[in-house]
């Protein structure tokens, strides 16, 4: 009897051990670029070598991009006669391992894209009963991080996929980053947090400003349906679990100001930095943007905490995120077709973040404003801020005293 209650003591106390996600991983949002949004799955080898180089020539892993992840279409139609995943031998002709050694040569990281059911959503093999032998393979290719999507898996419980595969990984030795892409279909804010390192909480973006495109089951969603899609999942977030709101649009045909005001949002909301865009041929403009270190920091920040919404009255949305070391950042988006004359009288206004705690007290302490984006000084909270916001542009800005 004594004898049994030990090994079960021991085989829950080894479960609780062991079968935990990678600790210390993603502890800011996790920067880098994927594949799909541009090129869905007519990827390749030298494609993604380029997009390597260009994160070295660009200064995109000077500003803290780092994963380049291979979304569907990487592998082969077949697994091999043992069940092994292989990658496309016509696109990636050297196999994994050997594009996971150029990228590490150039001091980035590997990942790679799976899904927890019997097929991927592009009709590669998926992981569903394969999960252990796939995470065995990752870890051989020295991959660093995993998306793992949610098509054609009827009848499976999310967590239940989830946690499968997050213990196959960790089985499996090598750290790897896992990336939960199950569309927020299951509230995964609720349970991922001890499961994955981020979990997307929506559909596919698209590249527009608020749009939703209709494909029969399933939509595609502009960034501010994003934005506004979830309220109430700020809290889940933190250092090691962001709330992913999809890759992002930047240099994909928006506008320059709506680019901006994208990547600040995403900043503000502390979602992951995935670029989506082909780097091979992006402008000047957008390389300043995707670089921009001050706006970066903001979302880099150490406290790790999701930034929310103080107003948005007269089609003026005003977001506030709360840094380190006393700082605030705050957005000023125009969402109108037409300039916004902005005249902020601080004393008009609480700022406070209840959630954890903080308060700016414009009232007792005065705080210095730096625009961001423009690297400019602007006076402190003892003037109004006034300045022009262009149409669908952001005016981004931190407050230290
Ligand atoms: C799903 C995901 C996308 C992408 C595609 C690939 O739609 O949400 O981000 O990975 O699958 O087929």
């Amino acid at each position: 009897m004594k004898k049994s209650i030990l090994i079960l003591s021991f085989l829950i106390a080894s479960n609780l051990l062991f079968a935990q996600k990678f600790e210390n991983l993603a502890l800011t949002p996790p920067m880098g670029w994927n594949s799909w949004n541009t090129f869905g799955t007519a990827i390749n080898e030298q494609l993604i070598k380029d997009i390597a180089d260009a994160f070295v020539k660009y200064g995109l892993k000077e500003a803290g991009y780092e994963y380049i992840v291979l979304d569907d279409g990487w592998m082969a139609k077949e697994r091999d006669k043992n069940g092994n995943l292989l990658a496309d031998p016509i696109k990636f002709p050297n196999g994994m391992k050997a594009l996971a050694d150029y990228i590490h040569q150039r001091g980035l990281k590997f990942g790679l894209y799976n899904c927890a059911g019997s097929s991927t959503c592009g009709g590669y093999p998926g992981s569903r009963g394969h999960e252990y032998q796939d995470a065995l393979s990752y870890a051989s290719w020295d991959v660093d991080f995993l998306k793992y999507d949610w098509c054609n898996t009827t009848k499976l419980n999310a967590e239940g996929a989830y946690t499968t595969m997050r213990d196959a990984l960790k089985n499996a030795g090598r750290p790897i980053v896992f990336s939960i892409c199950e569309w927020g279909d299951n509230e995964p804010w609720k349970w991922a947090k001890d499961v994955g390192h981020l979990w997307r909480v929506s559909g596919d973006i698209i590249n527009c400003w608020d749009c939703e495109i209709g494909h029969g089951s399933w939509s595609s969603w502009g960034v501010w349906k994003i934005i506004n899609m979830r309220s109430n999942i700020r809290k889940y977030a933190g250092p090691g679990h962001w709330n992913d709101l999809d890759m992002m649009e930047v240099g994909n045909g928006m506008t320059a100001n709506e680019d901006r005001s994208h990547f600040a949002m995403w900043c503000m909301l502390a979602s992951p930095l995935i670029m989506g865009n082909d780097l091979r041929s992006t402008s000047i403009e957008t390389f300043k943007t995707l670089t921009n270190k001050e706006v970066i920091s903001v979302n880099q920040d150490k406290l790790g905490i999701q930034g929310f919404r103080l107003s948005n009255i007269d089609n003026l949305e005003i977001w506030i995120k709360p840094l380190s070391n006393d700082e605030w950042a705050i957005s000023f988006v125009n969402m109108k077709n037409e300039p916004h004359k902005l005249n902020f009288n601080w004393n008009d206004y609480e700022i406070g973040d209840d959630l954890n705690n903080f308060r700016m007290d414009t009232k007792k302490e005065t705080y210095k404003i730096k625009d961001l984006f423009n690297h400019t000084n602007l006076g402190t909270t003892k003037n109004p801020l006034q300045t022009t916001i262009g149409i669908h542009d952001v005016l981004m800005i931190k407050l230290c005293k």
